[in-house]
């Protein structure tokens, strides 16, 4: 079979045969019942003419002579007859010791009409105080025309049992008995008054003891019970409890399931698991209501007898079989269409929210409106942050939002995430927990009641910080003896609430340590803290040593610290104690100049790039002024000079004046575009400068007057600068937020900072080779000595001194690849860059003969007033 080629296929097949077998297995159990037309019961039946059956046959009371309907042998469907007359199993409850045998059988549920077709039907046992003190195997039952009944009978569970026959009438009111509703109730809402059942041996994994089985018939039972199990909220089971469970070898749960907070008050059924059949026992039926909040209660009654117990397990187990949300009286928060622009949907959202009136919700309704509320706020802080670093995008009709508008939208937006996640909270007895993680908000939720048993409550965590907080000792001062926190951390919040909010008397650079967190105490009368509040944030940024922490916490409008403090802080966490609760971060405040830089270093690198640009500035007035050997190019030193001069004069001034600058994002992004090509079109030059030589080694003569008249025109400068600013540009087009980091420089993040390294790294690298190939062309020119000694040896001196400035200007930038965070190599770094305009003026001008003489010549006129040209 081509099917079962490769493994892959065989398995899909194996589960496709699985799939159609029971397919077909369903579809002909599914025949059976409809196509009555063969096998109609009502035609094919066996007749059971048993008189001892009648209901009215007491000869097990007279003289304790009883037949065993487990003795026989069942099959199919049977017909009644009492003296050949028609007859059927009653529908009610048979007087014990009737029907011929120890326990009579009836069937529970009434009968079935024609048109119902085949029905199953429960059967009860008669037995000491109750009409179902057992239960027998359901059996079906159909209704046929002319007026008689049919019963598939099996062997009954109970053991002497026997199924009774009545020629009375019969009741067809159907199984509406098992779900009839209590509607007219007496007392005040169960649902908060109950009596707390917390008994651990009810949870359905605690076995019996051999000598201590529990017996709930001694329990003295009034009114209405709700469970838990180790204080979390249980439920009595609705599906098959195993036997020798629940503190018991006969666990009881309720059939029928659980109701809905619409039902009401509703009667249920209770079977015991004995023997062969989990509903071997039947107890006293019990009042069950589903209450507000996700909880039941039970009317409990005195069971039938010792060694049945009620069951309970915790509630998330079996909550796949009923669910107690009302759905009609949730919220339903629609985005409103065409409210896309200037955060007008989060205003829409947000006052959908604000208009909730439940006190209590389900957890995923919660998480869906916040995850929806935190969506339109990412839009909002999105556009603020996009409009303000790209100032041509902010159009009239999406207008940034101020620093009033920002704050304004986080007040609301905390203000409706704390009423939402206050929903979460539930009474309860003990304690309760409920958390929940979303991408842009985690929260956490702790309860304690007035039956709790903890010391103190655990650290409520999200991912990037924690709180401790004494509710328990909250929990005694409030009235009703509980208390509950609600702990929320938000990723995203950092743009609305932001670190510039936090005003200080000096000028420093604020950077958000932490995500913005915030803790309340919801639905607790007496909010007074009893100690300290403490916080641990996980840092989320690089922690800079020099930078000064603060607590800080968010007041309406701003960032203010009052009442909060450091309690402790390493490199990654910081500890928090706060004596209030609100919505708390951390910031880091850090000064404006750049910060690593200590004052000495700082007036190391102002010395050095001073003396540097003199340099620089004397070499150009020495190249500019000074006439001297015609066969040697001096376009591109002197623009290397150029390049050189303005960047390292630019980057002089602003790290001066940085902290005037910072504050003007575009200034500061144009200053780090014009140090960038100002950087590269020094490099550009340098490369030129290499090429002019590799030229004129090559041909070790004069270049010719046309070559030169096309080297050293305008055409060089084209060139120089224009692939300086191709890169520049190609940068800005492809990452435009890349320029303007804190130093107003080339940001480092994302790998940017390759657009400058990049290029210097090619241009370095080509350099290197057209060295290598130079010196070997000279040393092959040398041993030849064709050429002109003289010119030949000048070649060589230009060759070692561009090398040289190769070195100078190229080293400085390879070592800046490894600075980092070595202060050495940072001073090694700072001394060499800064003195490129020193080495190249070493270089070129004092140890240039020609140079020499024009400075002496210069020295002399200006000193002795005589012209000596
Ligand atoms: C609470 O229920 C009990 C019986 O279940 C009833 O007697 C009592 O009156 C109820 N309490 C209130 C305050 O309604
Ligand atoms: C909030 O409720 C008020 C009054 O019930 C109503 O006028 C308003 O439209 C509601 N707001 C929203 C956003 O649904
Ligand atoms: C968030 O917004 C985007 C569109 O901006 C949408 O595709 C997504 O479904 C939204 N998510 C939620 C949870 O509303
Ligand atoms: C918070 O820390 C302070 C100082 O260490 C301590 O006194 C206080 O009990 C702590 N609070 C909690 C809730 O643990
Ligand atoms: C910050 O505080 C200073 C005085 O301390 C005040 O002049 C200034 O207006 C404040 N700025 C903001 C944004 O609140
Ligand atoms: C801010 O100034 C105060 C005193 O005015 C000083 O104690 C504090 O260290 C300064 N903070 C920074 C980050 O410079
Ligand atoms: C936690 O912090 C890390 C950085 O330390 C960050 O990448 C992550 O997104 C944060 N997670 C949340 C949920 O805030
Ligand atoms: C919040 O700030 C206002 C003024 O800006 C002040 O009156 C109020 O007391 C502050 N609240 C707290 C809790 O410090
Ligand atoms: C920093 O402090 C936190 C909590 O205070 C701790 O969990 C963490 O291990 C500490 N980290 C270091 C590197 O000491």
């Amino acid at each position: 079979m081509a099917m079962a080629s490769s493994l892959h296929e065989g398995f899909i097949f194996g589960v496709l045969y699985i799939l159609t077998h029971n397919l077909s297995s369903i579809t002909t159990t599914a025949e059976t019942t409809t196509n009555a037309s063969l096998t109609d019961p009502c035609y094919n039946y066996t007749i059971l003419n048993d008189s001892w059956r009648s209901v009215n046959n007491t000869d097990y009371l007279l003289h304790l002579n009883f037949k065993c309907d487990t003795s026989f042998s069942w099959s199919g469907w049977y017909r009644l007859f009492i003296n050949s007359q028609s007859a059927h199993v009653p529908d009610t409850c048979v007087e014990k010791g009737h029907c011929g045998s120890t326990t009579p059988l009836w069937i529970y549920g009434g009968h079935p009409t024609v048109e119902d077709g085949v029905v199953t039907r429960d059967v009860c046992g008669h037995w000491d105080n109750y009409c179902c003190f057992f239960w027998s195997y359901p059996i079906k039952v159909k209704a046929c025309p002319g007026n008689y009944y049919v019963y598939e009978l099996p062997s009954p569970a109970v053991f002497c049992s026997g199924y009774c026959t009545d020629v009375g009438s019969v009741s067809t009111s159907s199984a509406s008995v098992t779900t009839a509703t209590v509607t007219a109730y007496p007392f005040a809402d169960p649902c908060h008054n109950y009596t707390v059942l917390d008994n651990l041996w009810r949870a359905n994994s605690s076995q019996p003891t051999k000598s201590v089985s529990m017996c709930d018939r001694s329990v003295s039972w009034s009114g209405w019970y709700r469970l838990f199990i180790n204080g979390l909220s249980a439920q009595i089971p609705d599906t098959c409890v195993q036997k020798f469970s629940c503190g018991t070898d006969t666990p009881l749960w309720i059939r029928g399931g659980h109701p809905t907070v619409e039902d009401g008050v509703v009667t249920r059924d209770v079977c015991g698991n004995w023997k062969n059949y989990c509903c071997y026992y039947g107890s006293f039926p019990i009042r069950v209501k589903a209450c507000p909040g996700n909880y039941y209660v039970y009317e409990l009654l005195k069971p039938t007898t010792c060694n049945l117990t009620y069951c309970a397990v915790v509630s998330s187990i079996t909550s796949t079989s009923t669910t107690v949300t009302p759905q009609t009286s949730l919220p339903v928060i629609t985005l409103l269409s065409g409210c896309a622009s200037s955060g007008g949907c989060l205003q829409n959202v947000l006052a959908q929210i604000e208009n909730i009136t439940a006190e209590v919700l389900p957890l995923n309704i919660v998480t869906d409106i916040l995850a929806m509320a935190f969506n339109e706020s990412e839009k909002i802080s999105v556009s603020s942050s996009s409009s303000s670093s790209s100032s041509s995008s902010s159009s009239s009709s999406s207008a940034s939002a101020s620093p009033a508008q920002l704050a304004s939208s986080g007040n609301r937006v905390l203000k409706t995430s704390e009423k939402l996640i206050s929903t979460l909270v539930k009474r309860t007895e003990t304690s309760a927990t409920v958390s929940f993680t979303l991408a842009a908000v985690e929260g956490q939720v702790f309860m304690v009641g007035p039956q709790v048993t903890l010391d103190k409550i655990p650290q409520l965590t999200t991912t990037n910080s924690s709180v401790d907080i004494d509710l328990i000792g909250i929990a005694k001062n409030s009235n009703e003896k509980s208390a509950a926190v609600a702990f929320m951390s938000y990723t995203t919040m950092e743009n609305l609430l932001k670190a510039d909010f936090f005003n200080t008397t000096n000028d420093t650079i604020k950077t958000m340590m932490s995500t913005v967190i915030s803790a309340t105490l919801p639905k607790t009368s007496n909010t007074a803290l009893t100690k300290a509040v403490n916080f641990t944030f996980r840092h989320i940024r690089e922690f800079e040593p020099s930078g000064s922490l603060s607590c800080v916490y968010w007041n309406i409008s701003e960032w203010i610290v009052d009442g909060c403090s450091v309690l402790n802080s390493n490199s990654s966490h910081t500890v928090c104690s706060c004596v209030h609760l609100s919505t708390f971060a951390l910031i880091m405040q850090t000064s404006s100049s750049p910060p690593e830089s200590s004052d000495l270093l700082d007036l190391l690198n102002l010395v050095c790039v001073i003396v540097g640009l003199v340099f620089f500035s004397l070499a150009l007035l020495s190249f500019a002024l000074c006439q001297w050997s015609p066969g040697v190019n001096n376009v591109a030193r002197i623009n290397i000079c150029i390049s050189l001069l303005s960047a390292h004069l630019l980057l002089l001034l602003t790290q001066q004046f940085l902290s005037l600058i910072r504050p003007q994002q575009v200034l500061c992004v144009v200053i780090a575009g014009l140090l960038h090509f100002l950087f590269l079109s020094a490099f550009v030059w340098m490369f030129i400068e290499a090429v002019l030589l590799f030229i004129c080694v090559k041909n070790l003569s004069e270049i010719s007057s046309r070559q030169r008249e096309v080297l050293s025109s305008g055409f060089l400068c084209v060139i120089g600068y224009l692939v300086a600013l191709v890169v520049v540009c190609v940068s800005i087009g492809l990452v435009p937020e890349g320029y303007g980091s804190e130093q107003c420089w080339i940001k480092y993040d994302k790998g940017f900072i390759w657009s400058f390294l990049g290029p210097v790294c090619v241009i370095l690298a080509l350099n290197l080779i057209l060295f290598i190939r130079i010196v070997i062309i000279l040393k092959s020119a040398l041993t030849k000595l064709n050429a002109e000694v003289s010119q030949t040896k000048q070649t060589k001196v230009m060759v070692f001194k561009t090398l040289g400035q190769f070195v100078v200007l190229g080293c400085p930038w390879i070592l800046g690849f490894f600075t980092n965070g070595n202060e050495m190599l940072e001073i090694l770094f700072l001394i060499l860059n800064s003195q490129q305009g020193t080495f190249i003026f070493l270089i070129y001008c004092v140890l240039n003969n020609e140079i020499r003489q024009q400075y002496w010549k210069c020295f002399t006129f200006l000193c002795s007033g005589r012209k000596q040209r």
